[in-house]
């Protein structure tokens, strides 16, 4: 057994003894996240953190970690069920390896076109009841967050799917991304989030495709000479719990709780739509990246290579969670 979840076990183990985590007084919610605290995750998370300290008069304290200061992406999942955290918001592309392949649906490429299309799907019942497949696993879902679209960076210029050819790009663990990499002859390289500043200056990779307020907050771009923006896929999140500890929550808590989620997933709405645009700003004041946006002849050359990823996949993703979501945003494939 790895060192780690040798120590995560012995935690668990720990928290079963001492019984619920609010016995002996004060309600502690470790939320760990990957993401710099000025991304729209990492404010939100601060946001979360003063509604639900003030709402329940201290009775509630919440721990943020950023940076993936506890944990990284899988291991992150891994100490959630264990109960070492109590919250977490892993980008749908992570839940897969949870066996939960309905959630790289939003991996899909050009599923939506804006935030607008999306949150048809995230707050609503396609979204309600993606959350409850998370219940046997022992996590609970409570909100959507959103981030953005995601654009290609590189050390070469891009115009189209030739110019990926045999390039060596950091995608999140998704087989949607990892097709989808392929369909633009990329060579997929699935990592950890905290591990691509590092991977872009060695050089282990020659690109990734990211959203502009990780790529500016983390750094990343400062390896990186061109960001093309194919805005071809999107990064949102679902914010999610500790099921058996949720539960256990007294009541009244719990509903604080819960609107205080419901209030800072507004605010997150509100972050994620300004973020891209205030990173953009910074990136170009910084004079480091040359920022390129594709021609609609351009644009429409990436979206013919990768469309095709929705008819490959989608039946190991499940073929009802696609339709549903094409219905909800009246996606046609062609
Ligand atoms: C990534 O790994 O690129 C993102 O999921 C990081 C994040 O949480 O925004």
């Amino acid at each position: 057994m790895r060192p780690q979840l040798a120590s995560l076990l012995l935690l668990c183990a720990c928290c079963v003894f001492a019984g619920p985590a609010w016995a002996a007084g004060e309600i502690v919610i470790k939320f760990s996240h990957v993401v710099a605290p000025d991304t729209p995750k990492g404010k939100a998370a601060t946001y979360f953190k003063s509604l639900a300290e003030a709402r329940t008069g201290g009775r509630v304290k919440v721990l943020v970690y950023p940076n993936s200061q506890l944990y990284k992406d899988k291991e992150e999942l891994e100490a959630l069920q264990l109960g070492a955290v109590q919250m977490l918001a892993p980008s749908l592309a992570k839940f897969g390896p949870l066996g939960l392949r309905e959630f790289q649906a939003f991996d899909l490429p050009y599923l939506f076109d804006n935030l607008q299309q999306l949150h048809k799907v995230t707050q609503g019942p396609v979204g309600q009841q993606l959350l409850t497949k998370l219940e046997p696993r022992g996590i609970k879902g409570l909100a959507f967050w959103d981030n953005g679209f995601k654009s290609f960076t590189s050390n070469f210029p891009i115009h189209s799917p030739a110019n990926l050819k045999g390039k060596k790009i950091r995608i999140q663990s998704s087989m949607v991304l990892a097709e989808s990499m392929r369909a633009v002859n990329a060579v997929p390289q699935a990592m950890a989030f905290s591990e691509v500043g590092e991977a872009l200056r060695a050089g282990v990779v020659d690109g990734t495709e990211t959203d502009i307020s990780n790529l500016y907050t983390s750094k990343a771009y400062l390896s990186q000479k061109h960001l093309t923006l194919t805005e071809h896929g999107y990064l949102g999140y679902a914010v999610i719990v500790n099921k058996a500890f949720w539960d256990d929550l007294p009541r009244d808590i719990r509903r604080t709780l819960e609107t205080a989620m419901q209030e800072a997933t507004r605010y997150e709405h509100q972050v994620a739509l300004q973020a891209k645009d205030e990173a953009l700003a910074k990136l170009r004041a910084s004079g480091a990246i040359r920022i390129t946006v594709p021609s609609a002849a351009e644009r429409a050359t990436f979206k013919r290579a990768m469309v095709p990823v929705h008819a490959r996949l989608a039946g190991l993703i499940g073929k009802d969670v696609v339709q549903a979501i094409y219905k909800e945003t009246g996606f046609k494939p062609n």
